[in-house]
């Protein structure tokens, strides 16, 4: 899939969601996004069909909400379809980008794509009264620093496992908002660029030292928490 495809994809995302709000929120959107999903289960089955990882660390499978948090704070349940649909749109968009570059140029290419579109691509998610992010306790980009509300629930998180830590989680934010947290897995296929420093390509290592010098985003493993995807919204 081309660069333009997929931008165009994106913006009919948003733009469906600001024109038609009284719409069934997936009704306009619902063939591009089949057609997306089918495109990545393709590319995903290039993974080895053990790696549940990759499946789980970017679309489908988060673990489930759980009711009290860590804090003895209540969860509040899945998110309105609405929140659901713009992080759709990001993790898609970010994957797809991911893949394609990595298809054509290896982590190389897909290291500047990454570089050069991943902001892009969150702020083409966002709809008007949802914020949408990518945030993390290990950042690479320091602009992808988590909200403040989030921060604690990130900390929380840091260094475990993924299985150790709740996979979704809704919050109060009060004055009527909710934030949302998704939990990010580390799979095999991330490991290219977030897996030890000293397994890294050394190109891509001197790349990433001038792209990101505050890069903290390495030395993670398989199945370890890699960060989070947010949303922040009104209910
Ligand atoms: C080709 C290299 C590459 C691969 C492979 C890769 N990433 Fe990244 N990742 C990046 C770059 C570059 C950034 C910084 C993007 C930016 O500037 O916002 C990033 C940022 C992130 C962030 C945002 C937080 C931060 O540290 O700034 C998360 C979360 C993340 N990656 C998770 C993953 C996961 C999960 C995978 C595997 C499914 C993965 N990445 C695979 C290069 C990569």
């Amino acid at each position: 899939m081309t660069t333009l495809t997929r931008l165009s994809t994106t913006r009919r995302l948003s733009s469906t969601h600001r024109s038609a709000p009284t719409q069934h929120p997936l009704s306009g959107i619902a063939p591009p996004l089949v057609a997306l999903l089918a495109g990545l289960a393709v590319m995903g089955a290039c993974n080895k069909p053990t790696d549940v990882d990759s499946d789980r660390s970017v679309i489908v499978k988060a673990p489930k909400h759980k009711k009290i948090l860590g804090g003895g704070e209540v969860d509040l349940g899945p998110p309105p379809e609405r929140v659901a649909v713009a992080l759709q749109a990001l993790k898609i968009g970010l994957k797809v980008r991911l893949q394609t570059a990595m298809q054509a140029g290896g982590p190389a290419a897909a290291l500047e794509a990454c570089n050069h579109d991943a902001s892009e691509i969150a702020k083409r998610a966002q709809v008007e009264g949802i914020k949408v992010g990518r945030t993390s306790h290990r950042l690479r980009n320091p602009s992808n620093a988590p909200p403040a509300w989030a921060a604690k629930y990130v900390s929380q998180a840091a260094g475990k496992r993924l299985d150790k830590v709740p996979g979704r989680m809704t919050v109060d934010l009060g004055d009527g908002k909710r934030g949302y947290l998704e939990m990010i897995g580390t799979a095999t296929m991330c490991l290219s660029c977030h897996g030890p420093s000293n397994d890294l390509d050394p190109a891509l290592k001197t790349r990433l030292a001038q792209l990101y010098p505050k890069d903290q985003a390495t030395g993670f493993r398989s199945g370890d928490v890699r960060g989070w995807f947010w949303a922040e919204y009104t209910r």
